[in-house]
């Protein structure tokens, strides 16, 4: 015989009661969720970078004495930077040719046509070129970059890299800001 006045009952052994249930699983929920973003909390904030790499996500470079035909090094993110004030003759060399191997005009890559900014890692495996002739030459497989940086001989598959940058005047530049 079926007793229809007794409710079914639940898991807990207690009359089964919808609002309750729901009571129960949302609760149940939300502390899963505090308890799990509180186990993740130190993960989580070892992610986030430390003030020793935020100081240098951004680079000021000093342009003071820089003369035409000269090179600077700075260090942005640990990497080397190239900032190379150019020749009239160099910008009119310059202007009128282009990469076969990664094509680009050289007024994409500079602000001011005088100075070129380029990240100092071979696009190959990442060695360091050094200045040679008109441009770099990568000493471990030999890539050759022109004086915009960009590659006129692999075995590079790329142009050196132009950072984010902007000139604050005309002798200084933040590198790591557009
Ligand atoms: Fe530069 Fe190979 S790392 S050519």
């Amino acid at each position: 015989m079926t007793n229809f006045d007794t409710p079914p009952l639940g898991a807990d052994g207690l009359p089964d009661n919808p609002e309750r249930r729901d009571f129960l699983e949302k609760g149940t929920t939300a502390l899963g969720a505090s308890t799990l973003a509180a186990a993740c909390w130190p993960y989580i904030a070892s992610m986030n970078p430390s003030r020793d790499v935020q100081a240098k996500a951004v680079t000021q470079v000093d342009l003071t004495g820089l003369r035409a035909g000269e090179v600077r090094t700075a260090e942005w993110q640990g990497k080397p930077v190239f900032v190379f004030r150019r020749t009239d003759e160099q910008i009119a060399d310059i202007r009128t040719s282009r990469s076969k191997i990664d094509p680009a005009a050289d007024y994409e890559r500079v602000q001011k046509p005088e100075l070129l900014v380029v990240v100092g890692i071979c696009t190959h495996l990442g060695c360091i070129p050094n200045r040679k002739g008109e441009g770099w030459m990568c000493p471990c497989h030999g890539s050759l970059y022109d004086n915009s940086g960009r590659v006129k001989r692999g075995p590079a598959p790329a142009n050196l890299e132009v950072p984010p940058h902007h000139f604050v005047d005309e002798k200084k530049i933040i590198i790591g800001q557009v």
